[in-house]
């Protein structure tokens, strides 16, 4: 016969394997009801010697509140059943989650504000929607300025405009702001131009002004070869005399060709230079009509287009690809690559 040893044994793997409330009815029926196997080893002590009566009277009793109480919890467990396996391994290895980075122009943005930051310019901001009069006359570009036209301009129906161009920021910052100052302002430019390889209606310039009681030609020649170095490395540089209407004298700065080194390719037009920015004095009309006083200061100014310098600092061969979104495209400048 088996002894109590392996009916609890046997008892508690049954209890615990129910899978339904009927089956651990049933396993109770078998093991506690009426003629269960527990309840007639129970009744049967009454035949044993009487000193064996204690000791069995106890075994005997034990099991059954112990197959009672794992009958309860098995109980409690399916009424209120763990949640199902999701197959989830807490212990194997996590996938990464995607995590943005900023954006190959906006990398090229904030790398450049930096380089003006350490040569203590700050940031300054304009919106992008403004009155002809920030974006063409305080710039010293009146009505019938053929300048005008190659903004091709975007308009409002209420004669205001898309800037053209970041230079009006110029403008806000001198009303508001007495001499000296010395920003750079980043900021979204638009025109009407359809996109092609080297065309956007929108894009990316960076304007800088520098205004102060003597500053010079050659602190602008200075300023602007020491970004050139911060930002491109040692790269040879050339001024050429060129004109804007709010500069008075003005300038385009090129680099060396950082495709070909110089020597001549498709991206320089075989000249081994690519232009990267306009600038020049801040022509005397436009510090006046700021509000400064154009005997006591001077000042330079300068803009840059950021698309072109992320195409060329990168050899992306067509503008688009910038406003296209294309993660592909993107994930090949994430920092760290
Ligand atoms: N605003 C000019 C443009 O959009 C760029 C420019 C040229 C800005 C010369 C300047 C400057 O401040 O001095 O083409």
């Amino acid at each position: 016969m088996e002894n109590a040893r392996t009916i609890r044994e046997r008892a508690l793997r049954e209890v615990e394997s129910a899978q339904a409330l009927e089956e651990l009815e049933g396993a109770r029926t078998r093991y506690l009801g009426r003629s269960g196997e527990i309840t007639r080893f129970l009744r049967s002590v009454a035949d044993l010697p009487v000193e064996e009566r204690p000791n069995a009277g106890k075994q005997w009793n034990d099991l059954r509140a112990e197959i009672q109480a794992a009958i309860e919890a098995r109980r409690d467990a399916l009424a209120d059943p763990a949640p199902q396996s999701s197959g989830f391994d807490p212990t194997l290895p996590g996938k990464r989650p995607p995590v943005g980075t900023p954006h190959v122009l906006m990398q090229t943005m904030i790398e450049l504000v930096g380089v003006f930051r350490q040569m203590g310019y700050s940031v300054a901001d304009g919106p992008e929607i403004e009155s002809a009069y920030y974006n063409f006359e305080a710039l010293n570009i009146p009505e019938d300025h053929p300048t005008r036209d190659d903004h091709d301009s975007l308009f409002l129906e209420d004669g205001r405009l898309l800037r053209t161009q970041m230079s009006p920021v110029q403008i806000h910052v001198m009303e508001r702001n007495p001499p000296p100052v010395r920003v750079v302002a980043p900021g979204r430019v638009y025109r009407r131009d359809n996109f092609d390889a080297s065309h956007s209606p929108y894009f990316w310039q960076m304007e800088g002004l520098d205004v102060g009681p003597d500053v010079t030609l050659g602190d602008l020649k200075g300023t602007l070869h020491e970004f050139v170095r911060l930002s491109f490395g040692d790269t040879k540089v050339r001024f050429r005399a060129s004109y804007f209407p709010f500069t008075e004298p003005s300038l385009e700065l090129d680099v060396a060709c950082t495709v070909c080194g110089g020597r001549g390719c498709p991206v320089c037009k075989q000249s081994g230079w690519v232009e990267i920015l306009g600038c020049g004095m801040v022509h005397p009309r436009v510090l006046r009509g700021a509000g400064y006083d154009s005997e006591a200061v001077s000042g330079f100014a300068f803009g840059m287009g950021l698309d072109r310098i992320t195409l060329l600092r990168h050899r992306i061969p067509d503008i688009r690809l910038l406003y296209e979104n294309d993660l592909r495209f993107l994930h090949q400048f994430e920092p760290g690559k």
